[in-house]
């Protein structure tokens, strides 16, 4: 059975514990983007009014479908990711752009940078898109990824995660965050997923496994609802 949904009961402002710092001494990287000087504020132009254009026909079904290409089907296990995205008083988000990437089952993306020993899949691309229907639903199917190595410290790997970005109504508004898997080994030596400090905010980004939502002898399932903002957000990256 899944978890029962944690439902926001009416807006708390973030107390700063959701969201993980833009620097973070575990995370090496961080060093090397956090801004090290305060914020200017810049008046809005056009690249901060404006966004993307999701007409019919732009998002279609089989985007949200990572496990077949045209030349077939990618190896590893088949799985649904569903859920909701909520507002901070839990009203569902309609029509909202996800997009999610992901490495292989073997633990490798398809990117040039990408040198781990792992196999890359002829199948499977790693990309995805889907709009959240008029109650907030949305509905992926995709591989199970891998873990990998990603040289952030010796015989650093990170745990098993989907990327997602959601998409507001200028893209400037776009909101970036790590879905994970239940019980996975590596949470406890994962600086990225540690950077998040409050242990609750931390399992918001766990989905659950999901039994009602598995298809028999086809996939397994996992939900993942989505929080956008106040003290009961999803953490998200800073940009
Ligand atoms: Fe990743």
């Amino acid at each position: 059975m899944a978890e029962p949904l944690v439902v926001p009961s009416g807006y708390r402002r973030d107390d700063g514990t959701v969201h993980p710092p833009l620097d973070y001494a575990g995370y090496r990287s961080t060093a090397l983007r956090a801004p090290s000087e305060p914020l200017i504020l810049l008046p809005h132009n056009l690249t901060e009014l404006t966004g993307p254009l999701l007409g019919e026909g732009r998002v279609s079904s089989s985007s949200a479908d990572l496990s077949v290409q045209p030349g077939g089907e990618a190896l590893g296990q088949r799985i649904i990711v569903h859920g909701r995205v909520l507002d901070e008083n839990a009203r569902p988000v309609p029509h909202t752009l996800i997009e999610v990437w992901q490495a292989n089952a073997a633990g490798r993306y398809l990117h040039r940078v990408d040198r781990h020993d792992a196999p890359i899949d002829p199948n499977f691309t790693g990309v995805g898109r889907v709009l959240t229907d008029d109650q907030g639903n949305y509905r992926l199917v995709t591989i199970k990824p891998g873990a990998y190595p990603w040289g952030n410290h010796p015989n650093a790997w990170r745990p098993a995660h989907i990327h997602f970005s959601l998409f507001g109504r200028a893209f400037t508004q776009r909101l970036v965050t790590q879905m994970y898997f239940p019980d996975d080994p590596l949470f406890a030596y994962d600086p990225i997923f540690n950077s998040v400090r409050d242990e609750r905010a931390r399992r918001r980004m766990v989905s659950h496994f999901d039994m009602d939502a598995t298809v028999d002898s086809w996939a397994l399932a996992f939900r993942f609802d989505i929080v956008l903002r106040g003290r009961d957000a999803t953490p998200m990256e800073q940009p």
